[in-house]
């Protein structure tokens, strides 16, 4: 058995060199979807590499969560720091490997006009990624929600910023923001995305009681959702411009329902690895007051925000 300093000199030995390692992939301009889908390719290949690789991913796993190195890793590659824990490349790897049945012959979403429950009810569990148009064109979210009202929201809640830190999530992408508190210090310029600033969009996750209490004054559980389905407690709000969201996979229990609010937003989707060859990636745009379902856990999804527009959605989940 190693004693205390050598068990540390090799923790140290194998945090440099996965650090050296992780600087070396991203700086080669790489993400994290390149391993995820390098990991399914070969899975597809290799009868037992799946085991194999969960055997050498829950080492490392270990060892980078002890060192407290695997969170850092993973917030700054794919910008999901809670809502892909330390566990992200974990649940990659042993997920169900899909039937590709989802996908077959999807080249597109149905693309639905404002409807009733009655109406929804043959598409509500379909995963079939679906637009309903002008869904939520009268709720008052729509003109009431920008970002000051989410500035002044978390100024104005006392430990609304910890409830994000600490119970909820913050998902930064590409920006250089780390937490939510970065948000609502930036420069004025810098909020309203002036020449010469650099473009942000962020998410988070709103578990605050009070603070889910007076952002739910502007808005409704989507009427169209089954009457018994299963609701999520919390909402994630995203904003910003230009890139948006990575592609990634969701690690979330339910389906995912998204309001657009404010600005258009292209949603592009692509199938998991092993169904590449017989299904296709598609892509298309939503607009204000527009409703968007995806089943974001086996559909590879990513965003990006129609130049000039600023992009303000809220998102959650139903089962
Ligand atoms: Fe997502």
């Amino acid at each position: 058995m190693l004693r205390s300093n050598e068990a540390e000199t090799e923790k140290d030995i194998i945090e440099n060199e996965f650090l050296t390692l992780t600087r070396k992939f991203i700086a080669s301009g790489l993400k994290c979807n390149d391993i995820q889908k390098a990991l399914q390719k070969e899975g597809k290949k290799r009868k037992h590499f799946k085991s194999k690789a969960l055997g050498i991913i829950l080492v490392v796993n270990a060892i980078l969560y002890e060192c407290g190195v695997f969170h850092c890793i993973v917030n700054y590659a794919i910008g999901i720091r809670c809502l892909i824990p330390n566990n992200y490349f974990v649940w990659e790897a042993t997920r169900p490997v899909s039937d590709c049945s989802y996908c077959l012959k999807v080249a597109k979403p149905i693309v639905l006009p404002n409807l009733t429950q009655e109406e929804f009810a043959k598409y509500a569990y379909s995963s079939k990624p679906l637009v309903i148009k002008g869904a939520f064109l009268h709720w008052p979210a729509l003109n009431r929600f920008d970002y000051y009202f989410f500035k002044e929201l978390y100024e104005s809640v006392e430990g609304s910023f910890e409830s994000v830190d600490q119970e909820c999530q913050f998902l930064h992408f590409k920006s250089d923001f780390i937490s939510i508190r970065d948000i609502f210090s930036m420069h004025e310029d810098r909020v309203r995305n002036l020449p010469g600033q650099k473009s942000w969009y962020v998410g988070w996750g709103n578990c605050h009681p009070k603070v889910l209490e007076k952002m739910r004054k502007y808005y409704e559980i989507p009427h169209f959702l089954p009457e018994d389905c299963e609701l999520s407690s919390k909402e994630y709000v995203f904003m910003g411009y230009d890139a948006g969201a990575t592609l990634h996979l969701d690690f979330i229990n339910r389906l995912m329902w998204q309001a657009q609010l404010k600005g258009s937003k292209t949603w592009y989707l692509s199938p998991t690895p092993e169904c590449e060859d017989v299904c296709s990636s598609f892509s298309f745009l939503v607009e204000p007051g527009d409703a968007v379902l995806v089943d974001t856990r086996i559909w590879y999804h990513g965003t990006t925000v129609k130049p000039g527009d600023f992009s303000l959605s809220i998102q959650s989940e139903y089962g």
